[in-house]
């Protein structure tokens, strides 16, 4: 299959994405910038074009496909509402939060078909805030099923190259719209009763959204032997490096001083802050902002996983982030792609 490549830089160029909407209304599949990351899309009420999704991202089907939507009240259509979602979402949304909601059923028949929703009995809602992914929902006049648009096992791809180098030939049309701003996926919850689950931690912070609910609860890290995870995505195995890939942490000097030495000891890849710059060698230093800006860090954080995977050092080594307001999410994504290895160092 030939992939048309369109480029989107400004309001001038939103005429383009009516193609890009009879693509998805004739259940072709749209590649496409959000805030959070790129999106793979496809119409979420057809069948065809959610099982393309999931053959050309070579994802397993049971994994299911969050439904975007332009505005917060079409959820309306596809699900059960209560009040918890819509004071999210007069918060949130547009933006990056994905709330979990239950199925809507017209005549015992599920208006988001099983293919879209891994078989389950709900459905996971969100309104990107990216101007280009809002018209083209209206453009194409369905909501989207869009997971991120990335090989499956690859981390999520967050500009136009990225997805190039995963999906090209497999789809339809790639949007470029430049950079995703935000860079790691949507924050994920599901409401029960006034009980918050956060499911995948992102933009939306753990502690913007206690605010809301009586009781927040975090998915643990740590799935045990048997144990059933909220989210099916929590499952499968998350991006991993083709090398080795260490966190570390411990004191400000501890960890510039392992660094160092391990320059000199080995040919490692160090994914770390400006201010640590002027203590190392530049060879495969990948600096993801000042130390407290968080969002230079997430920004930059899934090209960097991409860049030091391709470099011909034999191990990479990170600083592990802080768990705080969007750390978490950096946590939460470091942690898996280094399979929870650990340096503390004392
Ligand atoms: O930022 C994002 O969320 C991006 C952009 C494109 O919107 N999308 C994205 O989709 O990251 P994906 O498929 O890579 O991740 C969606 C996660 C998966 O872990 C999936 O298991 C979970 O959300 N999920 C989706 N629907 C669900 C449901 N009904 N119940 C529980 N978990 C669900
Ligand atoms: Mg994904």
């Amino acid at each position: 299959m030939n992939t048309e490549t369109i480029v989107i830089r400004s309001d001038a160029d939103f005429p383009h994405l009516e193609r890009a909407g009879e693509i998805l209304r004739t259940s072709g599949l749209v590649a496409f910038p959000t805030e959070t990351v790129y999106g793979l899309g496809g119409n979420a009420l057809d069948k065809t074009a959610s099982k393309k999704i999931y053959a050309a991202k070579g994802r397993p089907s049971d994994n299911p496909l969050i439904v975007h939507i332009a505005t917060p009240e079409e959820a309306e259509k596809y699900c059960i509402t209560n009040k918890l979602y819509y004071e999210l979402a007069s918060s949130f949304m547009p933006g990056p939060l994905t709330i979990i909601l239950p199925k809507k059923y017209i005549d015992g028949i599920p208006v988001i078909p099983d293919e879209t929703t891994g078989g389950l009995d709900s459905v996971a809602i969100r309104c990107p805030a990216d101007p280009i992914a809002h018209k083209l929902i209206v453009y194409a006049d369905v909501p989207i099923a869009a997971p991120s648009a990335n090989t499956s096992g690859s981390p999520s791809p967050t500009s136009a190259t990225h997805v190039i180098h995963d999906l090209n030939n497999k789809i339809d049309m790639i949007i470029d719209g430049g950079e995703s701003v935000f860079g790691l996926e949507s924050t994920v919850i599901r409401i029960d009763g006034d009980t918050i689950y956060l499911l995948r931690p992102g933009a939306v912070t753990a502690e913007q959204l206690s605010i809301f609910a009586n009781k927040l609860v975090i998915a643990d890290e740590h799935l045990k032997e048997g144990e059933q995870p909220l989210s099916p995505g929590m499952k499968y195995k998350h991006y991993a490096p083709s090398k080795p890939l260490y966190l570390v942490s411990g004191d400000e000097e501890l960890v510039l001083d392992f660094f160092k030495e391990k320059q000199k000891e080995e040919n490692c890849a160090i994914i770390c802050y400006d201010e640590d710059a002027k203590f190392l060698n530049p060879d495969n230093l990948f600096l993801l902002g000042k130390q407290r800006d968080l969002l230079s860090h997430a920004h930059r954080l899934f090209d960097f996983l991409r860049k030091t995977d391709v470099t011909d050092t034999s191990v990479i080594y990170a600083r592990l982030p802080s768990k705080e307001g969007i750390g978490l999410a950096l946590y939460n994504r470091l942690i898996r792609a280094a399979g929870h290895n650990i340096i503390n160092l004392k």
